[in-house]
């Protein structure tokens, strides 16, 4: 055995994986109720079922958060994604369509459980795939969703950016982007006319810089990116494009990389906890979005890890930042609570020794000396000490939070 595999018995990873705008004004006369002051947790029709997802897929995903645990672990919202839409009445009051019966029925069901419901629209006519969406009925859409009892509303830009954006041909990229940022604030302040506590999630892709004006118009959290697949190249990319954008995030609205793909795909086990590792370390919402019922236990086991998923809900809401790269290895840190600190380092390459040595730099962190901290996957204490040799996997993750760093 190599002197350097000694020392890195502790470190080992198993398993080799805009201007100014105004703040809205308030429908009534009390206060917003705080929503979102942890990164949002539950889980999304979206990347399972896409436009197939029926009343009953919902009622399923509500019951199999229960009884695998996932809601004791902090996953309370169930939302429906798109194509639950039907049409308008005469009226302009909005339907469900034949896959979803009784939305109010479907809203107490979840509720019954312990659960709050989340739903989903767009600002122009149409919504992604299609259905009717809120442009022009942006009130009575959010009356709607309260009367049924909805806690969380995704709103994805879709075609408003071909009916309103480009029909009104904006001079310049400034008006373009008031077009953009009145789609949001008109549908905060409908929701908050509304009176019910709705987390408000934008969804476009991360353009205009919507970090910098999506609290402004009552964001809790918008996507930074576009849509993620589950492959460790989405994933991998994804991840790389949050760098820099930390200081955007903190308690009541987060920077959105985009709903988990956990137990998605072809993914690896070792890119499912480097995926669900940095997710929290980014302090992302925590969506998971895969097929519920047939989960395997080792994505269950990886989901529902309570180290890592205190990390994503520290109560400072520090979102990590990048702080070094080495070849094809990533260190990430993260401030927490309490003083502590969380070290999340990424082999990206495409095999275990693709950059070894790797030597762990903990001078380029700030820290001196040897760091007790805890490794969040396999349980054990560990002490890293700057230099040492440091193994792992092809994409997977070491994470390890230190409660007391020199
Ligand atoms: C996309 C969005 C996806 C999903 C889809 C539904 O624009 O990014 O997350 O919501 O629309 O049509």
């Amino acid at each position: 055995m190599r002197v350097s595999s000694l020392l890195l018995a502790c470190v080992l990873i198993p398993g080799s994986a805009w201007g100014q705008h105004p703040r809205p004004v308030l429908g009534s006369a009390a206060p917003p109720a705080q929503v979102a002051l942890t990164p949002p947790m539950g889980w999304n029709s979206w990347n399972f079922f896409a436009r197939r997802v029926t009343d009953q897929d919902i009622r399923n995903a509500a019951d199999q958060l229960v009884s695998t645990g996932m809601k004791d672990a902090g996953y309370v919202y169930v939302n429906i994604d798109d194509t639950w839409e039907g049409e308008r009445d005469a009226g302009g009051e909005l339907h469900p369509n034949a896959k979803f019966p009784d939305m109010k029925a479907l809203a107490d069901y979840v509720h019954s459980k312990g659960l709050k419901l989340g739903i989903y629209s767009s600002p122009g006519p149409r919504t992604c795939a299609g259905y009717a969406a809120s442009l022009g009925h942006e009130v009575q859409d959010a009356q709607l969703y309260a009367s049924w009892g909805i806690d969380y509303l995704k709103y994805d830009l879709c075609s408003y950016r071909e009916a309103v954006m480009a029909a009104e041909a904006p001079a310049d990229k400034a008006a373009e982007m008031r077009l953009m940022i009145a789609a949001y604030d008109k549908m905060d302040k409908a929701l908050k006319a509304a009176g019910r506590p709705i987390v408000y999630s934008l969804c476009q892709y991360g353009w205009d810089a919507v970090w910098e004006w999506g609290p402004k118009v009552g964001a809790n959290l918008w996507r930074t990116t576009g849509d993620i697949k589950p492959n460790w190249q989405s994933i991998y990319s994804i991840l790389n494009q949050q760098a820099g954008l930390a200081r955007y995030a903190g308690p009541g609205h987060w920077n959105d990389p985009d709903m988990l793909e956990v137990g998605n795909g072809n993914l690896t086990l070792a890119e499912n906890r480097t995926h669900f590792s940095m997710w929290a370390m980014l302090a992302a919402p925590l969506l998971a979005g895969n097929d519920l019922p047939n989960m395997t236990p080792e994505i269950r086991a990886i989901l529902t890890n309570r180290d890592v998923i205190a990390i994503d809900q520290d109560r400072l809401g520090r979102q990590a930042t990048r702080a070094y790269s080495d070849g094809e290895v990533d260190v990430w840190t993260r401030h927490l609570s309490g003083r502590a600190m969380a070290i999340a380092v990424v082999n990206a390459g495409p095999d275990r020794f693709s950059t070894h040595p790797f030597h762990l730099n903990l001078d380029s962190l700030g820290l001196k000396g040897p760091q007790k901290g805890k490794n969040l996957w396999t349980g054990d204490e560990v002490t890293l000490s700057n230099g040492m040799p440091v193994e792992i996997a092809s994409h997977d993750v070491l994470l390890v939070r230190i409660p007391s760093p020199r």
